[in-house]
């Protein structure tokens, strides 16, 4: 895709609030720690947002996200920004197709510092992009009711409510089409 960034899944962009340019590739098992470091660096919050709950095995975590990376249907999506030559995680996606229900599901964060300026919107394109390539005929995600920028972000991605979720988190689901 690009020279300047192997590996990048779309082409590189820069955000120009971030003075540099922002690469979203697939993760490696090289990036086990800098992404244990990126899910540390999150706010309370929007770790509890995107675990759902509590999690403190983080390097755990990061393992298990590009532990299957050989897989096709098994994949994260990292966002790195890239700064006089440095890199730093700012945002991921993992998506994981379960054949018994045919479909994939996947969850996401972005950096607190860059919420709110695409990157998650890209990051979900590049991974929808990618399931279709693979076959993959539906995506859904379960998050918190109470998660307004998640289901903000779904719906502006074309999600629908499906209705399988219950008091407490709403399943939201939308059928790819090539
Ligand atoms: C959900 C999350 C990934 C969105 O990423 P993001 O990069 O900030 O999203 P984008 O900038 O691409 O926003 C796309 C759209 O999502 C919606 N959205 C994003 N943040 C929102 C917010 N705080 N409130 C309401 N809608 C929001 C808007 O429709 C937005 O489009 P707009 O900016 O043109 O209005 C990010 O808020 C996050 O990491 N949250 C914590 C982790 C989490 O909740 N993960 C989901 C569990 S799977």
């Amino acid at each position: 895709m690009s020279q300047l960034f192997p590996g990048a899944v779309v082409e590189p962009v820069e955000l120009a609030e971030t003075k540099g340019m922002v690469c979203i590739r697939t993760a490696s098992e090289s990036d086990v720690e800098s992404l244990s470091v990126y899910f540390t660096g999150l706010s309370t919050t929007s770790r509890s947002k995107r675990f759902m709950g509590a999690r403190t095995d983080l390097s755990v975590v990061a393992a298990e996200c590009v532990a299957k990376s050989d897989r096709l249907d098994h994949f994260t999506l990292l966002a790195e920004l890239r700064q006089e030559g440095h890199g730093r995680i700012i945002g991921e996606a993992r998506y994981a197709y379960d054949a018994a229900v045919r479909h994939g599901e996947f969850a996401i964060s972005v950096a607190d510092a860059f919420q709110r300026m695409g990157l998650g919107l890209q990051m979900m394109t590049a991974m929808e992009t990618r399931a279709v390539d693979l076959g993959h005929e539906m995506i859904a995600a379960e998050t918190a009711r109470t998660n307004a920028e998640m289901r903000g972000l779904a719906k502006k991605a074309g999600f629908r409510d499906t209705g399988l979720g219950d008091w407490q988190s709403v399943h939201l689901a939308k059928r790819l089409s090539r």
